[in-house]
């Protein structure tokens, strides 16, 4: 497995791969690899004949007043998992690789989708995400790349700039992967403290809950987030930043359960704000 500092790097690899006719997946990360990567990598492997992981902390994607500099890495840690996983080459640029001192230009999704749920008290955090997530299609001209379901409205915007800027890129997108009691795996949960930990389990029993109620016929969004509300409201070092119902493929808020639905939550444990979902099929 190489490892690439530089953006030539990446594209001469690339380039001798695809000489050969292989096809490429990407899988865009910020490092501090778990389990939920893992995954993406392990589907990349499997559907593509070369797999790239970019590990990079993204500084535009980060407000001023939030983690870019706490953010957890562990280089060694995640080159030695990618390898495991059979990754082809690691991508870990520096930021001055990615950006130049006087880099102005942006990629952002002039809708109110990038607005909703996370967006309301992010309100940089996707126009950095579609930025470099975009640098990195340009950079490995994938054939796929792969995200995961928990962000579900990042996986929902990138769908949306891949459609409206014409990227040839298939967008697969894998499922939540949880911890054994229930806690949807994020590099955030080692901000934890053990009561925090314990805490934090009031997202995923909530998701379950709000997922049973819907299965057994629970269609009104207001009496639906109200109950999830409540079941947070219960836990002390819980804080609600959102638990919304959406159209899963728009992020427009819906008054019913009726076709794709994104019911998701951001809730914070302390001082760690943590984000799950669920998702009604049509
Ligand atoms: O989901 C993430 O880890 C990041 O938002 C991404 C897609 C790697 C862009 O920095």
């Amino acid at each position: 497995m190489e490892i690439a500092a530089t953006i030539e790097q990446v594209r001469a690899q690339v380039r001798a791969w695809r000489q050969k006719g292989l096809t490429v997946g990407l899988v865009p990360t910020m490092g501090y690899l778990h389990e939920g990567h893992a995954s993406l990598i392990r589907q990349s492997v499997a559907q593509c004949d070369r797999t790239v992981v970019s590990v990079f902390v993204n500084p535009t994607q980060f407000g001023p007043n939030e983690d870019l500099e706490a953010y957890p890495r562990d280089f060694d840690h995640d080159s030695n998992l990618c390898q495991s996983l059979g990754a082809d080459l690691v991508f870990h640029p520096e930021a001055s690789e990615m950006y130049a001192p006087d880099a102005a230009t942006y990629v952002e999704i002039l809708s109110d989708m990038p607005k909703q749920l996370c967006g309301k008290t992010r309100p940089i955090h996707f126009r950095g995400v579609c930025t470099v997530v975009s640098k990195l299609f340009n950079i490995v001209l994938p054939d796929k790349a792969f995200f995961g379901q928990k962000d579900a409205q990042q996986l929902a915007i990138i769908r949306r700039m891949v459609r409206d800027m014409s990227y040839g890129i298939e967008i697969v997108s894998c499922p939540i992967v949880r911890e054994a009691d229930g806690l949807a795996k994020s590099s955030r949960n080692t901000y934890l403290s053990p009561a925090e930990r314990q805490a934090a389990l009031v997202l995923s029993k909530t998701i379950f809950m709000g997922q049973d109620m819907v299965q057994n016929g629970e269609t009104d969004v207001h009496k639906l987030t109200q109950a999830m509300r409540d079941a947070i409201s219960r836990e002390p070092l819980a804080r609600i930043d959102y638990v919304e119902a959406v159209n899963a493929v728009t992020m427009e808020p819906v008054a019913q359960i009726h076709g794709a639905v994104l019911v998701a939550m951001a809730v914070y444990i302390g001082k760690t704000r943590l984000i799950d979902n669920f998702l009604v099929e049509a």
